[in-house]
């Protein structure tokens, strides 16, 4: 276990924030990870866990013990006729993984390639584009509890997945929590059922995700821009490499690289509206971009709503709003003076209010704020 104290995390998050972190472990096995949980030192500090720091905001220096996920290595655990089963620790860079899956001939992971972070972090927000979340192809996960150093192992069930949402983003007494009492248990036992599965944001540390590739694999080309590529390389009948390939560059062509210029992705969700609610605002904007759900509800695509309140370019200090995509906020700084948590949370502020003022509609941030 390798234990740093007062480290500089703007290595360590997307946006380059300048931060510090009290304590930094570098979290190698799981040995090391019962050994940080269960060190008298670092008892008393409250623990935060750290993937590729690609959902992050950092406003001020962690006075906390971060552990940095670290641990490698990846397998195919397990095979029946209808699907692979494939592992990934928690500090097995996403793309890297996804990449390698597609190259062993084991496909279904290609529309979510070049997605920064580390597969620890996906099922936190159950990572999800071009047609594809992380919720379909999921399997299981290997947690541990951070209190009580417990190992459990969680279905997609018990993730609540949802969508940029699982029980890894709700606390254990947050009203979701409460929401998700067993509503049979309820019913059947006519009283207060304790909560069937309680949130578990900050209580635990994902140390391994297994996923469920099926053999019988038919390529997601729902996208638009996967349409257009099909159409336009007349490939009728693409392989997981090919989509894999399409769907880096239509990344490299819309987002920036995180590597180049800071950013953590999409800034906000993009949000549900009623039926009723999107065509009032239709017939005030008639270019509004929206797309029906199944529940009869319309889910708008933000970085429309946010494009035409005219915040492409627009920028608060050294945090921007990506030229290309308005949904992104960057930092124009680099890493020699870059942006500071506050300047983002400033600017993301500002379009909520000229979002809600103009279309009555509240944009959620996706990222956590620390
Ligand atoms: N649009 C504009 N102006 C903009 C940006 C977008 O008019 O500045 C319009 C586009 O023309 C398009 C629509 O909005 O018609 C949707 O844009 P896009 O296809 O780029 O997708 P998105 O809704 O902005 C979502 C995910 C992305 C994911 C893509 C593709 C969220 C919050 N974001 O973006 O996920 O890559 O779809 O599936 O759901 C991420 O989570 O970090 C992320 C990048």
């Amino acid at each position: 276990m390798m234990v740093e104290h007062n480290q500089s995390l703007q290595s360590y998050n997307s946006f380059g924030i300048l931060a510090r972190a009290q304590i930094l472990v570098r979290v190698r096995s799981e040995d090391d990870l019962r050994r940080a949980l269960s060190d008298l030192s670092l008892q008393a500090l409250p623990k935060f866990v750290l993937g590729g720091g690609s959902n992050l905001v950092l406003t001020g220096d962690l006075k906390a013990c971060v552990l940095k996920m670290e641990s490698l290595g990846r397998a195919l655990v397990a095979e029946d006729d209808r699907a692979y089963y494939v592992q990934a620790e928690a500090g097995e860079n996403w793309h890297d993984f996804v990449a390698w899956t597609v190259e062993q001939g084991w496909p279904g992971l290609e529309n979510l390639a070049m997605i920064p972070g580390t597969v620890g972090a996906t099922p936190v927000q159950n990572i999800g584009a071009y047609g594809v979340e992380l919720q379909d192809r999921f399997h299981e996960l290997d947690a541990i509890h951070l209190e009580t150093g417990e190992s459990f192992t969680l279905n997609a069930a018990q993730c609540a997945f949802g969508y940029r949402d699982s029980v890894f983003k709700h606390g254990p007494l947050s009203h979701w929590g409460e929401l998700k009492r067993g509503s049979e248990e309820l019913s059947n036992k006519g009283q207060k059922a304790e909560p069937a599965f309680m949130g578990l944001a900050g209580q635990s540390v994902i140390t391994r995700v297994r996923f469920r590739l099926p053999k019988k694999w038919v390529p997601v080309l729902d996208y638009q821009d996967l349409q257009r590529r099909v159409k336009e390389l007349g490939v009728n009948h693409p392989s997981a490499r090919d989509v894999f390939d399409w769907v880096c560059e239509i990344r490299r062509e819309k987002l920036p690289d995180p590597k180049v210029i800071g950013n953590v992705g999409s800034f906000f969700k993009n949000p549900t509206v009623s039926e009723e609610q999107c065509k009032d605002i239709i017939a005030r904007e008639p270019s509004l971009v929206h797309y029906a759900l199944h529940d009869g509800n319309y889910k708008l695509a933000a970085g429309w709503l946010i494009d035409a309140c005219g915040w492409k370019g627009k920028s608060v200090g050294q945090a921007a709003v990506y030229e290309k995509q308005a949904l992104v906020l960057v930092n124009k700084g680099g890493r020699e003076s870059p942006c500071t948590g506050g300047e983002v949370m400033t600017l993301a502020r500002a379009i909520q209010t000229s979002v809600y003022e103009r279309f009555g509609i509240r944009l959620e941030p996706e990222p956590l704020v620390l």
